[in-house]
């Protein structure tokens, strides 16, 4: 069994997909993954779309329009559901954000385990994504997940992170 920080080390941001199409059971998988993630409260205030037909397909990709973002042959949209979501009583802070955050990265790690790659995409236009699947005034979407088998050149950019002392204060 491999670690929770090899899991974490093995995932990378993939912009270079393959077009082999992503079987059912590995999707499936990966959403079971999604459903059993913590939120506030236990509200579970999410609602993923899945695009995989080519109608689909071309109304996401009119939302991040990137040659690599087009090379996947699924996308999942995240989306929050701002009726459902936690607000916190002191100050109202909603916390669909986070809620769709966790689920997220819980879909990246079950999809790099599963043999395939993905990269969180929060740089789409949302407003017209909303228009073109027409999602409900409550729905908001969050990020857009590509998933796929990477191809054969793909590899990670080789991102750096900020060290343990510049992140981590004992108080
Ligand atoms: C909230 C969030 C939003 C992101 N949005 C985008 C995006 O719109 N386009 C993109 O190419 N990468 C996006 N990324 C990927 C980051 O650039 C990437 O995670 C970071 O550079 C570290 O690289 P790694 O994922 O390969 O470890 C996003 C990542 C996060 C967590």
């Amino acid at each position: 069994m491999t670690t929770f920080k090899d899991l974490a080390k093995k995932r990378f941001s993939l912009r270079s997909f393959s077009s082999e199409p992503v079987d059912d059971e590995r999707l499936d998988y990966i959403l079971e993954c999604a459903r059993i993630a913590p939120s506030a409260v236990n509200f579970q205030p999410w609602h993923f779309y899945i695009a995989r037909s080519e109608e689909a397909l071309q109304k996401v990709r009119q939302t991040y329009p990137r040659d690599w973002f087009a090379t996947a042959p699924l996308v999942i949209v995240g989306c929050i559901r701002h009726d459902q979501s936690w607000h916190r009583p002191t100050d109202q802070k909603d916390h669909g954000d986070i809620d769709i955050a966790i689920a997220t990265e819980h879909i990246c790690l079950a999809a790099t385990e599963q043999g395939l790659g993905t990269c969180w995409v929060c740089n789409f236009d949302a407003r017209l994504c909303h228009e073109l699947l027409q999602l409900p005034e409550s729905e908001e979407a969050a990020v857009l997940i590509p998933l796929g088998f990477p191809a054969a050149d793909a590899k990670p950019r080789g991102t750096t992170r900020k060290a343990f002392e510049e992140i981590v204060t004992e108080l």
